[in-house]
């Protein structure tokens, strides 16, 4: 399981999903046992069927409160993160660009972004660490222009008004600033046109390295052409029931689910 060599069995994973189970708040289990390593210098794509559970494991990754989880082990760097609340695991390292971003009015994206990273930085320092505004307007600067943002978005109030694709540009934006180790990207080629999908595609392509792994939630094989990913992952139905190379996602895009789904096969599905 994303292990080609030998030498992983006795080198941890940065991020390690053992057995996972994730329940909603009324019991209703939707994650059925997931196990899932993932490194640095790795994009793992997770592709499946609409409900089978994807957005469920992203945010039980995160520590999202309505999704609990019920059984297996979570691990960053050997470290439980099931007990951890959302704002620590990102502190750690963990970073979710959502399927659908909410708006935070009141709160403009460069402040929004100042307050992410100065919330990391406190976390590492162990005491207050301000990055100095000069840097971080340098730094944001940077990366606007390398995601094709627009400077006056800088200004706005985070997700309000935004087009869709400009929201996922900007959690691609905010992925760049936060340096996560781990980046669980959901649907972040949703809604985006084909130029802002090279882009953003890019970006990420860029931030995979000796820094960061990635998990790319999707349902289209165009974002892989661009990412290209080490392992693709087939979900249904709350567990992953293939894994394969990029190559799997190519058989997806022709043949659908219907192989590993019986139930689409008998009709049923959507
Ligand atoms: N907060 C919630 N309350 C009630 N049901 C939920 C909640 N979150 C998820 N579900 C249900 O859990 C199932 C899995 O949903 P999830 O969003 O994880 O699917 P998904 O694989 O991300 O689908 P899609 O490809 O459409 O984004 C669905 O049946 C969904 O209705
Ligand atoms: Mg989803």
């Amino acid at each position: 399981m994303g292990t080609p060599t030998g030498a992983r069995i006795l080198i941890m994973a940065l991020l390690e999903l053992k057995n996972l189970h994730v329940a909603l708040e009324d019991g209703t289990e939707i994650v059925k046992g997931v196990d899932l390593a993932v490194n640095t210098n790795e994009t793992h794509a997770v592709m499946g069927p609409n409900g089978s559970g994807k957005s469920t494991l992203a945010y039980a990754l995160m520590g999202h409160p309505a999704y609990e989880i019920t059984e297996g082990e979570l691990l960053l760097d050997g470290e439980d993160l099931t007990q951890m609340e959302a704002d620590r695991r990102a502190q750690n390292g963990l970073f979710l660009a959502f399927q659908y971003p909410h708006a935070v009015p009141g709160v403009t994206v460069t402040s929004f972004m100042r307050s992410a990273i100065n919330a990391v930085r406190k976390a590492k320092a162990g005491e207050d660490d301000p990055i100095p505004i000069p840097e971080f307007r340098q730094e944001l600067m940077a990366a606007m222009e390398q995601l094709k943002v627009p400077r006056e978005m800088a200004s706005r109030y985070l997700n309000e008004g935004f087009s869709g694709g400009e929201k996922k540009r900007v959690e691609i934006l905010q992925m760049a600033m936060l340096k996560p180790r781990i980046a669980v990207l959901d649907e972040t080629d949703s809604g985006l046109d084909i130029d802002a999908l090279k882009i953003v595609a890019g970006g990420v392509k860029d931030l995979v390295g000796p820094n960061m792994g990635a998990i790319v939630i999707t349902h289209y094989q165009r974002i892989l052409n661009y990412i290209d990913p080490d392992y693709v992952h087939v979900f249904v139905d709350g567990r992953i029931v293939e894994e394969g190379g990029p190559e799997l996602a190519h058989k997806l895009e022709a043949e659908g689910y219907e192989a590993f789904t019986p139930a689409l096969a008998a009709g049923g599905g959507e």
